[in-house]
């Protein structure tokens, strides 16, 4: 090491330790991205086979009658008998049978947008996916847009922005503005402290006449998507919304394109710091999420040409 100079201005590696892997990954994702239609016909059979997204991950009246069972996919051994009452809060028809669309885009909630300019070619896609209700306004148009298909919401956001619907329920029923008609996706039968809250919620939606369209995923879709991945040698407790909402684009989409997926500190072109997400810096639970096994399995798929992962800043 040659010796340092008294005095010499010391400047902080921005990226301690992560700029070895930071390379690898922008190198493998620096080759020209093809579509690949075999590969992307090849992966949609396999999952598709396993999980049928396209008429199950959804809860309807037709796929889960009244009586039957449902199985928590976070819990084992808790199971619900659906009575009357939970029955009338599931929507008629599956809203993705039969129904392909050319082009779809799934953001996920990375840093990786702040300032990123990728509004317009988000909002170009034919369905846009959301995850855990996302800020859209105040400046962030720009950089994730604002056309919304489907949105998620995880029932924690509902317990710590919303007092879990127990108390005053116009804010909620106000937030979901920016989303319009969309479809409100909840995990209310993943693990048993979820169900309340999500039938709070639906309910409220329903009051209010609210335009948004609550739905449930299913328990059993998320179990064999669980499954799925790790027979793709996935090892995490639970699978991250956005890997979710990522495959279930591959059913329901030809073209899958992914932005906001970048579960790094730093940037990949220039090692600036980045936070969590592109509106706080809230972080992960690592406990349950493997979000840099999940991204290297996303990054396989864009190499294969099955979907294309956006890095950086968009023209
Ligand atoms: O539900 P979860 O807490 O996993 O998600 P989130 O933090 O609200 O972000 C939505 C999704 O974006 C995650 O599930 C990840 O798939 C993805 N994400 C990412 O790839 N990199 C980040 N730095 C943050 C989120």
């Amino acid at each position: 090491r040659p010796p340092q100079k008294k005095n010499a201005p010391q400047h902080s590696d921005p990226c301690k330790g992560c700029r070895e892997v930071i390379d690898k990954v922008v190198a493998r994702y620096s080759q020209p991205w093809k579509r690949q239609e075999d590969s992307y016909q090849k992966f949609r059979f396999q999952l598709s086979s396993k999980c049928h997204g396209f008429n199950k991950a959804i809860i309807t009246k037709t796929n889960t009658p009244v009586g039957s069972k449902l199985v928590y996919d976070g819990e084992k051994k808790r199971t619900l008998q659906v009575t009357p009452e939970i029955f009338s809060t599931f929507i008629k028809d599956h809203p993705f049978s039969n129904k392909t669309w050319d082009t779809c885009a799934v953001v996920g909630n990375g840093g990786i947008l702040t300032n990123s300019s990728c509004g317009k070619m988000i909002d170009s896609a034919q369905f846009v996916i959301r995850c855990n209700l996302p800020p859209l306004a105040n400046g962030y148009e720009k950089h994730v847009g604002v056309k919304t298909d489907l949105v998620t919401a995880n029932p924690s956001i509902l317990l710590e922005k919303y007092g879990a619907l127990m108390g005053r329920r116009r804010p909620f029923v106000e937030s979901l503005r920016t989303y319009g008609d969309s479809l409100l996706l909840l995990p209310a039968f993943s693990f048993g402290h979820n169900t309340p809250v999500s039938l709070r919620a639906a309910y409220t939606i329903e009051d209010f006449e609210s335009p948004t369209r609550p739905v449930f995923f299913n328990p059993e879709y998320l179990h064999s998507l669980a499954l799925f991945w790790r027979s793709q040698g996935l090892k995490a407790v639970r699978l991250s919304t956005g890997l979710i909402m990522a495959s279930l684009a591959v059913e329901l989409c030809s073209n899958v394109h992914l932005y906001g997926f970048w579960p790094f500190s730093n940037h990949p072109h220039g090692l600036q710091p980045l936070t969590n997400h592109y509106y706080d810096n809230r972080q992960t639970k690592t406990k349950f999420h493997a979000m840099p096994a999940e991204f290297d399995l996303l990054l396989r798929l864009h190499s294969q040409g099955v979907l294309r992962l956006h890095l950086g800043d968009c023209p």
